[in-house]
């Protein structure tokens, strides 16, 4: 037991298992009270159950800590409501809300039906805003919060996950907005971006070399929802935690810019950008080149 969260109260979603429940179970080792959020289901979103969650709070009681478990989709704006509604009934206050949901729902963009799209990015993009959305609400009126969401280094573009990778993107800009927008409240904002072992990692075609436990990832979660981190000013932020590895994202920025003397026409543009403003090499696009000549050479690519 340490007190890296003594007297918090910590809301975690998708804490029923791999890195969530990591999550959880760190953060009520380190003092917080918890609010253990999982819908219990497959990792395509299916056969939900109650068990996954009450799992997580039966062993957090064991180790002597205090934790509640909400079963809601977060997905719905209901669900998220609730989670930040029984951590104020249950202990009256909120510090810190980590969102962790998440499901896959693989398949070539030209193959990929609305089935496919639409609750991957629900469970991920809209279940971070649904509680975010209420815990923003709360940690305003408090003048202190931190908000946390899990992207991936996906969000860079993925070849079978334009549904996934969209929505981690996504994650990413909401957390920079709530960011700037709760700045003058006291409330800070950050992403991370995890490589583990799990159940959603198991299955990755190809070899990772920077990888890690769930448990890794629990570490900088509490670091960032600690005062810490708070007097630090960390904010509008993207980690990549992956083993021993720690690793800051670039915020976005232009990168090269060229001015026309007069109106741009197409032709104007066509003479212009390739040798002054030019492309950035996209990194993802190279490793694809490198996973071909694996195949090729019927190795199993590194990444
Ligand atoms: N494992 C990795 O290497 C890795 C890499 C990049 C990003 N991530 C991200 O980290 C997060 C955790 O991934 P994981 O590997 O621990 O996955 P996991 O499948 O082990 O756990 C995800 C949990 O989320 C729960 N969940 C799914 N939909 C939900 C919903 N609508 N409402 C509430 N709970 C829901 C599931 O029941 C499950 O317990 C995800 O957001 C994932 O995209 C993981």
């Amino acid at each position: 037991m340490g007190n890296f969260l003594a007297g918090k109260v910590v809301a975690v979603t998708g804490a029923g298992r791999g890195i969530g429940r990591a999550v959880a179970l760190a953060c009520a080792a380190q003092g917080a009270q918890v609010v253990v959020n999982d819908y219990g289901v497959s990792v395509e979103g299916g056969e939900p159950t109650s068990e996954v969650a009450l799992g997580v709070v039966k062993e957090i009681e064991a180790a002597g800590g205090a934790a509640v478990a909400v079963a809601d989709d977060v997905s719905t704006m209901a669900g998220g409501q609730r989670i930040v509604d029984v951590a104020l009934a249950e202990y009256g206050r909120l510090d810190g809300v980590v969102c962790v949901a998440g499901i896959l729902r693989e398949r070539m963009l030209f193959n990929m039906s609305e089935e496919e799209w639409d609750p991957v990015v629900a469970t991920h993009l809209k279940g971070t805003f649904t509680v975010f959305r209420a815990a923003s609400a709360v940690m305003r009126k408090q003048g202190t919060g931190t908000l946390v969401g899990f992207t991936s280094g996906n969000h860079q573009g993925s070849v079978a996950q334009a549904n996934y990778s969209a929505a981690k993107g996504g994650i990413i800009s909401l957390v920079r907005s709530a960011a700037l927008g709760l700045h003058k409240y006291g409330v800070t904002a950050n992403a991370v971006a995890p490589v583990a072992r799990t159940r959603m990692s198991a299955n990755v075609p190809m070899e990772l070399k920077e990888i890690g436990e769930p448990e890794d990832v629990a570490a900088l979660v509490v670091y960032l929802l600690s005062d810490r981190a708070r007097e630090e000013k960390i904010t509008g932020q993207v980690y990549t935690v992956a083993g021993p590895k720690i690793a800051v994202w670039a915020q976005p920025r232009e990168l090269r810019a060229g001015y026309a003397d007069g109106p741009w026409t197409p032709e104007r543009i066509a003479d212009f950008l390739p040798g002054t403003v030019g492309t950035d090499p996209m990194p993802m696009l190279a490793r694809l080149e490198e996973m071909a000549r694996a195949a090729a050479a019927r190795e199993r690519p590194n990444q």
